[in-house]
């Protein structure tokens, strides 16, 4: 029979350090673009794959995550007495009725592969997808993890989302060998976590999208501690590589890397220029800007 994918992990218990103070005390997957929050669209993303179980890796002080996708009552009332109906519907709309979210406490920072390894019990035995929040993917067809869900459904097996790099900028990354298999799919041969260029073995980098089978709670089980003392996920991927294909797909869509201040920046212009009470009077504050 074959296997599907039911729940997405969300590792959300970095520090968010290139981005204080704005993320001193409000976690980093909190930062709006436009008037969403990064974490949102990463669960809108896994909800248009038909993910139903959205397991969030949090640290310390990510309590704004919970309350986001939590029921705001007071406001709820607030919004109902003022006749507010379509904010209110915003309000009430955030999760879908049939999602459930379930909160996993990572009690130290010990890397995304400690992350990913906290949400075992949870996942089961089952194939399951992780993202990256900061990494926005926008895809106006279905979305990047439905993409790769695709592939999942017919390959079953592992499948990593990667995107072609500056060769300057292999050391941000997992970067894949890897060996085509037909258009946008190639079998990955060798992965290692952030090379510096002269030793990279393509510029063909992972980006925060993964599914993965259940074989790799165990490769994290054993995997030493890796690039920055942490326990890689991408060191856990390497060792499945002997047991198991692992497949790289080269995703449609634009990514922004929203973990950085320059990504950001872009991923809220080109939101906004989609926004639709927002695009035309944004349009023309651009136009009018004197650049130097
Ligand atoms: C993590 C992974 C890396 C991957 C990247 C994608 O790195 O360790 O393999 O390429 O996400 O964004 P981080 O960005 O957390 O340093």
């Amino acid at each position: 029979m074959k296997k599907v994918v039911r729940k997405a992990v969300f590792p959300v218990a970095g520090l968010g350090t290139r981005f204080l103070p704005a993320t001193k005390v409000s976690p980093k997957e909190m930062l709006p673009v436009v008037d969403k929050p990064l974490i949102q669209y990463a669960l809108e993303e896994a909800v248009a794959a038909g993910i139903e179980v959205m397991v969030f890796i949090v640290g310390r002080s990510k309590g704004a995550i919970l309350d986001h996708f939590d029921k705001a009552y007071e406001l709820e009332a607030e919004l109902a007495n003022r006749g507010q109906a379509e904010t209110l519907t915003i309000v009430q709309n955030i999760v879908p009725p049939h999602v459930t979210c379930v909160y996993i406490r990572q009690a130290e920072a010990l890397g995304l592969g400690h992350a990913v390894a906290c949400a075992k019990a949870v996942i089961g035995d089952e194939p399951f997808a992780v993202i990256l929040a900061d990494d926005m993917i926008d895809d106006e067809q279905s979305g990047c993890l439905a993409q790769m869900m695709r592939v999942f459904e017919d390959r079953q097996c592992s499948v990593l989302c990667v995107q072609t790099v500056q060769p300057s900028e292999t050391g941000n990354y997992g970067i894949v060998a890897v060996s085509t298999v037909s258009d946008r799919l190639s079998k990955v041969d060798a992965i290692v976590e952030k090379p510096k260029p002269d030793q990279a073995p393509s510029n063909l980098a992972v980006i925060g999208r993964y599914i993965l089978t259940p074989a790799i709670f165990d490769k994290l089980k054993v995997v030493p501690r890796g690039a920055g003392g942490e326990i890689q996920l991408t060191d856990a991927i390497a060792m499945l590589l002997a047991d198991e294909t692992v497949l790289a797909y080269e995703f449609e869509g634009q990514r922004y890397d929203c973990g950085s201040k320059l990504g950001y920046l872009a991923a809220t212009v080109k939101q906004s220029l989609k926004h639709a009470e927002l695009k035309e009077p944004f349009k023309k504050f651009l136009q009018a800007l004197d650049l130097d």
